[in-house]
């Protein structure tokens, strides 16, 4: 019976749950993925439609997730076996929880191999490899890490280790003392990054790329994956974030501490196109080239500036580190949902992380042995098709389901007594959001991409 499963972990401070849903929110979504699904999708109009969704999806739906947490205490399956209970609704709506782990097991395989190339460069940038390269070296530096699947798989075993380790003794003690430092520190060097790039001729270029909307470049399928990006890139619509609210303190306010975590996400991508894009026009690179771009183009900066081995190493190395705290909140659910099973938090880490592991091979493989046609899934490989389906599908599909449950299935009694908000117009826009036009926006976004309207 879902009422006799005892949480089996502590909750945090308020500044705990910032610090560590901020540092699941910041990750490779923002200073990799970003800038990548940006260049594709033509820049301007595709930024202004990720903006929207993530102030009209997510974070009305980051909210009603914090609030399920909170109110479940359990892990996302235990915590929505507790709220049908009390809104006497059908036993299925766990189905979030279930394709929740799912998700976060699947984001996993392939994000580790992405934080392994970090590795790999933080190593190159400390030895001084990336520096006096012309352009089409350091895309060859590239090119060779992808095409050795041994390197791959070692960084990417590393990476998963490390993740397993923090998420093994409980999320609570490691993760408080380094995201303290980390975040301003990735922070910090970012705005130094901005600070280089304001001194290229390009720089005015890369922010109009950015931020001057031009709708003939964009596409449904353009739209969606902006939606799929704002998901992706708060965490949201697969239990992580509700994880992380079952651990939030009953005082703290969850309407500011949501802005609060969005922003400095929102921040964080945007400098790194402010970074990224102005080097790529100053090369003359393809804004549009795909996954490789972020370490394609910061390492030819790298190369060129002052100070270009520390600066370059410090930051691979928070990238690496921001990464790290994403992947936490990524295994979290599942394992939380099996300790609450009775197994004990060791095997239930060492089991979802095999099961990472294993998938992981299938993204390092895309790279090289797989990258054939006869490999492809969906038109594309291994690699970008676990993306593509997590980001694209499982995580807004999981969101709306979020939001329906949230806007239309829980009492608003208890809503209310979750979010304690003072200001009643602001409650009003908020449930208008999450019942009417967080969900419409799914759908119909979906339907477009599918080509149905
Ligand atoms: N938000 C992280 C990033 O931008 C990735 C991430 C961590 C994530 N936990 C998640 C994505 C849960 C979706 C769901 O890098």
């Amino acid at each position: 019976m879902s009422q006799q499963i005892k949480p089996t972990h502590g909750q945090w401070s308020r500044l705990v749950f910032v610090l560590a849903a901020t540092g699941s929110a910041i990750g490779l979504g923002n200073i990799w993925k970003f800038p990548y699904i940006t260049g594709e999708h033509g820049g301007g109009a595709f930024v202004l439609v990720y903006l929207v969704c993530i102030l009209a999806v997510g974070i009305p739906i980051m909210i009603g997730e914090v609030l399920m947490g909170r109110r479940g205490r359990l892990s996302p399956i235990n915590t929505l076996g507790v709220l049908v209970k009390e809104a006497k609704a059908s036993k299925l709506w766990k189905v979030i929880g279930y394709s929740g782990v799912l998700a976060g097991i699947l984001i996993m395989s392939f994000y580790t191999v992405v934080a392994g190339w970090s590795v790999d460069y933080l190593l190159i940038a400390a030895q001084g490899g990336l520096q006096g390269q012309d352009a089409d070296s350091i895309q060859a530096i590239f090119d060779n890490l992808l095409a050795s699947p041994g390197k791959l798989l070692i960084w990417s075993s590393i990476f998963t280790l490390m993740t397993l380790l923090v998420v093994g003794f409980g999320v609570q003690a490691g993760l408080e003392r380094a995201v303290k430092v980390l975040m301003p520190g990735l922070f910090l060097l970012l705005a130094l990054l901005v600070g280089y790039a304001l001194t290229l001729d390009t720089f005015i270029q890369g922010v109009h790329f950015l931020f001057d909307p031009d709708f003939s470049k964009l596409t449904a399928d353009g739209v969606l994956v902006a939606l799929g990006h704002a998901f992706f890139t708060l965490s949201l619509g697969m239990g992580a974030i509700m994880t992380y609210g079952s651990y939030m303190p009953e005082k703290a306010s969850i309407g500011k501490t949501v802005l609060l975590v969005a922003f400095l996400d929102t921040l964080v991508a945007l400098m790194a196109g402010m970074v990224i894009f102005p080097i790529v026009f100053e090369h003359a690179l393809q804004p549009g080239s795909g996954p490789g771009l972020m370490f394609v183009t910061l390492p030819i900066a790298f190369g060129e500036m002052p100070w270009g081995v520390p600066l370059g190493t410090a930051f691979f190395m928070l990238v690496t580190f921001a990464a790290w705290s994403s992947s936490i909140s990524l295994i979290e659910p599942g394992v939380a949902w099996l300790t609450e099973k009775g197994i004990a938090r060791w095997p239930a880490t060492l089991g979802i992380g095999l099961l990472c592991w294993l998938l992981s091979i299938g993204s390092v493989l895309s790279f090289n042995l797989w990258s054939g046609e006869q490999y492809q899934i969906f038109d594309t490989n291994f690699f970008d098709a676990v993306d593509w389906l997590t980001a694209n599908i499982m995580l807004p599909l999981g969101g709306l389901l979020i939001a329906i449950f949230v806007g239309w299935v829980m009492k608003d009694s208890h809503v209310r007594k979750e979010l304690q908000m003072k200001n009643e117009a602001l409650y009003l826009v908020w449930r208008v959001l999450i019942r009417i036009v967080a969900p419409i926006a799914v759908v119909v976004i979906f339907a477009s991409s599918l080509g149905w309207i």
